[in-house]
């Protein structure tokens, strides 16, 4: 069978969607330690910005599936001296099964390595989504709650890479609903959102923004991310006056008892969040980050076309 790739959570069609994500809770579950479907296989792992969890998930996880690893650092490829991503892919996809790649910008390079279907093509992270995270976020809501059809999350913070994966995912899942708080300036890319809407007239689910706090419907899920997304600068010397009403503290979360604070990782307690809610009893932030890891094996025996 040809690589998969995964760039967008628009890649996957529903079937391949709801497998990875349920494919993930088995692993979690432990029901597959047996499984090598990499086995033989070599996997590169790119990095051109920080990670501890996507890059060590992907990398634990392949290790784990009987593959082997090439890992690369943010200048070590001939891109730097000018060769074109789609040349880079082309000969990688020689050598290579698959390739993880966390990128700088959009997903062009992404695309660019694809242009081919030997090697699947994993996105670690671009500028605009995070796809992989928002599979880690379903697969925790899965496990967390049975099912992800029916679930209202509320996303306050801004409307970044993780914030568009999970309104691309969140959004086909039938009957639920994803209520974006983000500050002004700082919402979800129009794009983004567009699609999103798209997916939730199809499916019945529902995705609005806002820029306040006010008018809060009963949610699930409240979930934050941090408010200098990795990689990305702000440009307004002002902008934590924006952000400082999103902060998730123990006032907001008393307003949903029962509810489960998520938080994709890295923290900035005292910022986005206070360390009385990540680190208190409704919060799954470090059950979510474990998650990666059983994610990234559905992913990579998803885009080597293991068993389905
Ligand atoms: N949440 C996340 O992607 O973490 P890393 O940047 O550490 O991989």
């Amino acid at each position: 069978m040809g690589r998969r790739h995964l760039i967008s959570l628009d890649d996957l069609d529903d079937d391949d969607l709801r497998w990875i994500v349920a494919r993930g809770a088995d692993y979690a579950a432990g029901s597959l330690d047996h499984v090598r479907p990499l086995h033989e296989a070599v996997v590169g792992v790119l990095f051109r910005k920080t990670s501890t969890r996507t890059r060590t998930a992907f990398s634990a996880g392949a290790l784990r599936l009987g593959g082997r690893l090439i890992t690369y650092g943010p200048g070590d490829l001939q891109e730097n001296t000018g060769e074109t991503a789609a040349d880079t892919g082309q000969v990688l996809s020689g050598m290579l099964d698959v390739l993880v790649a966390r990128t700088v910008g959009e997903e062009a390079e992404l695309r660019a390595y694809a242009e081919q279907d030997r090697m699947a093509v994993v996105n670690a992270m671009s500028a605009g989504e995070h796809p992989t995270q928002a599979l880690t976020d379903l697969t925790t809501l899965t496990r967390r709650f049975g099912v992800v059809d029916g679930l209202r999350v509320l996303y306050v913070g801004e409307g970044n890479n993780t914030a568009s994966a999970l309104a691309l995912g969140l959004s086909r899942f039938a009957g639920t609903e994803l209520h974006l708080r983000t500050p002004f300036d700082y919402g979800l890319a129009p794009d983004y959102l567009h699609r999103a809407t798209i997916h939730a007239k199809a499916a019945g689910s529902r995705v609005d923004q806002r820029h306040d706090l006010l008018d809060l419907p009963e949610v699930d899920v409240v979930y934050t991310t941090r408010w200098q997304t990795t990689g990305s600068v702000k440009h307004t010397s002002d902008w934590r006056t924006a952000f400082a009403p999103f902060q998730v503290n123990s006032a907001l979360m008393d307003r949903f008892p029962g509810a489960l604070f998520l938080h994709d990782l890295p923290a900035h307690r005292g910022e986005e969040v206070t360390a009385e809610v990540l680190d208190g009893p409704a919060s799954a932030a470090f059950e979510q980050a474990e998650n990666k890891y059983h994610s990234a094996r559905a992913v990579l025996e998803w885009c080597t076309g293991g068993v389905r």
